[in-house]
């Protein structure tokens, strides 16, 4: 799955989820999430976020990867 990092927060520019063919890219409250189940890895989303806060799951940077149990938490509390 990708993952929505640290620099999504309070910017939400949107233009992931405008890219993605599943739909699969949620708004909360101050960021978006990925859905870890629906994501079918394609990508698309990763090079049009203008912040770059958009990894495939092995290559967040280590100081943001705390985002990928974000990502699922937050479909968790749903
Ligand atoms: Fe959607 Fe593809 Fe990005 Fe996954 S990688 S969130 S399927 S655009
Ligand atoms: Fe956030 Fe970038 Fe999408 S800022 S809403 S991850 S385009």
């Amino acid at each position: 799955t990708y993952v929505i990092a640290q620099p999504c927060i309070d910017v939400k520019d949107k233009s992931c989820v405008d890219e993605c063919p599943v739909d699969c890219i949620y708004e909360g409250e101050r960021s978006l999430y990925i859905h870890p189940d629906e994501c079918i890895d394609c990508g698309a989303c990763e090079p049009v976020c203008p912040v770059e806060a958009i990894f495939y799951e092995d290559d967040v940077p280590e100081e943001w990867a705390d985002y990928y149990t974000y990502n699922v938490e937050f479909f968790d509390e749903l």
